[in-house]
């Protein structure tokens, strides 16, 4: 029988359990793919979640029939162009733990994002992907159904190595 999902939900206003902030964690090391991260404890992973509420971010989660959060996003307000009147986000971290993947979980959070950007008038949301697999995800029909387009920009990236 199928596994039984839940619907996709806003978290935040609430001391994450630990269970939950382990499952991040492993949600956050599928993202990283074979690079390791550094050992934090569950004190500093919590530090940081709220560290990204505090900054008006919509976290969206699913959870496996277990209550074990399974697949994210994170959606963030650019909070100073509101000062001159735009309103957009950025979506980050988009992950759902390799057992689960491909069973409409990542479609169900990205859902609930747009459902969250129509709510607070957002007039877009943008983000970047460099990894085929998840390209091939947001360039499905479905997509592209709920109005998500393919836009050519450039991404500049600055690292230490220059002068
Ligand atoms: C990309 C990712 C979030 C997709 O999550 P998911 O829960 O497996 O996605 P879904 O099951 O909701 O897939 C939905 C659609 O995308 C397609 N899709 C998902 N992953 C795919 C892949 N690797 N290759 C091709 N198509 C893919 C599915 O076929 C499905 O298509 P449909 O709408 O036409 O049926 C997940 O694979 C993941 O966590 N990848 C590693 C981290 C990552 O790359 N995150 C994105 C960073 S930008």
């Amino acid at each position: 029988m199928a596994e039984a999902y839940s619907e996709a939900e806003l978290i935040g206003g609430q001391r994450l359990t630990d269970k939950d902030v382990q499952a991040i964690a492993a949600l956050m090391q599928h993202l990283a793919g074979n690079k390791s991260l550094p050992a934090k404890s569950l004190e500093q992973l919590r530090w940081h979640y709220e560290m990204v509420l505090a900054q008006g971010a919509y976290w969206v989660v699913v959870r496996d029939s277990g209550g074990t959060i399974v697949s994210m996003a994170i959606m963030t307000p650019h909070l100073l162009a509101e000062y001159v009147g735009k309103r957009f986000a950025t979506v980050n971290d988009v992950s759902t733990l390799r057992a689960h993947e491909g069973r409409g979980l990542g479609k169900r959070v990205m859902r609930k994002l747009f459902q969250v950007a129509r709510e607070k008038k957002f007039d877009h949301v943008d983000w970047t992907s460099s990894k085929t697999g998840a390209q091939a995800f947001y360039e499905g029909s479905t997509m592209q159904g709920w109005g998500v387009q393919r836009r050519h920009t450039r991404t500049y990236r600055w690292t230490p190595g220059g002068t």
